[in-house]
């Protein structure tokens, strides 16, 4: 399968799972322009995943590379990880940022906010595999990801307050969803960092893994176990969970019966429940 080729980014995929690298180790996989441009151009690529079957049934494939001929799901996850060595992402590139005006600022954060709303809005999960420094950005980028993994080496941490900055892309608004209020504020506020264990008791992390290989190969695990489901069931689940955010309680079930009907429409519904009944096994047909 063909995902391009990056200066930035190295795209692999094996077994149903794309493992996304970022790939600046000498500046600790820190998000210069150049890698976000890059990282917006994959998600562009898997972005079109089960698209015409599972909105339309139209039939017509209008996925980019993520989707093969006949539209179903070669890509069933996203590992998004950074390159080895001291870091997954050490954040924003402070050095680019230096000569940047308020307003290329703004564009630079921007241009970010559309990467980590592009991955939320992937049909498929994304699982952030972090070893090493999360910090900044690097820490706002995994929290884009459907859930995050750590190795015993990961720390997290929004330090942008020791530069007279703040978190720039969605620290402010992902981070308190994701541990609560007033822990967000003290850890933003002091630019503390945290360890991947207290990362895992905040409910920052999922798991803890001894080392980097088991780290990875515990994502790639976790995303074939999924890939075992219904994937129109799961791509659902997810646009559902993601839409409720910030909602209250009333809209968010309004956007899960859309959800629950939708799902209804779906041939893999129709054979998961048949399967039950019949006592097999089902085969999701992915539409
Ligand atoms: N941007 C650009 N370059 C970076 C970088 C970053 N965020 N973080 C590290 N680097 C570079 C260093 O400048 C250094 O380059 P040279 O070898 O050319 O000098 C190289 O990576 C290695 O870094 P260190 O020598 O500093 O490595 P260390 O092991 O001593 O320290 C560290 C590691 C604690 C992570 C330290 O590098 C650090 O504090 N980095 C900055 C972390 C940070 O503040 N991140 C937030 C950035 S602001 C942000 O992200 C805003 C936002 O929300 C959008």
């Amino acid at each position: 399968m063909d995902f391009g080729s990056y200066e930035t980014l190295i795209v692999e995929f094996a077994d149903g799972v794309a493992t996304v690298t970022i790939n600046r180790p000498e500046a600790l996989n820190a998000l210069s322009r150049e890698v976000i441009d890059e990282l917006a151009k994959v998600c562009d690529l898997f972005s079109g995943l089960g698209d015409a079957r599972r909105e339309d049934g139209d039939g017509a494939n209008r996925g980019g590379a993520g989707a093969d001929d006949d539209g179903a799901w070669p890509v069933r996850g996203v590992i998004l990880t950074g390159a080895a060595g001291k870091a997954f992402v050490a954040g924003a590139d402070i050095r680019e940022m230096t000569s940047m005006s308020p307003d290329e600022a703004v564009a630079y954060a921007r241009s970010m906010h559309a990467v980590t709303l592009a991955l939320e809005a992937l049909p498929v999960p994304v699982i952030a595999c972090v070893d090493g420094y999360a910090l900044g950005g690097g820490c706002e980028l995994a929290l884009a990801a459907d859930f995050i993994y750590a190795s015993e080496s990961a720390q997290f941490g929004q330090p942008e307050v020791n530069l007279g900055l703040v978190p720039g892309f969605g620290g402010s608004v992902r981070l308190p969803q994701r541990i609560g209020l007033g822990m967000a504020r003290e850890l933003i506020y002091t630019a503390r960092r945290l360890t991947a264990h207290e990362a895992s008791s905040l409910g920052l992390v999922n798991g803890v893994f001894p080392t980097r290989e088991q780290l990875l190969a515990a994502a790639a695990a976790t995303i074939r176990e999924i890939a075992t489901k219904s994937p129109t069931a799961v791509a659902f689940a997810k646009r559902s969970i993601n839409e409720a955010v910030g909602r209250t309680t009333a809209e968010g079930l309004d956007v899960e019966a859309n959800a629950f009907r939708a799902a209804f429409e779906t041939e893999d519904m129709k054979e998961g429940t048949e399967a039950f009944v019949a006592k097999r096994s089902p085969v999701f047909p992915g539409r």
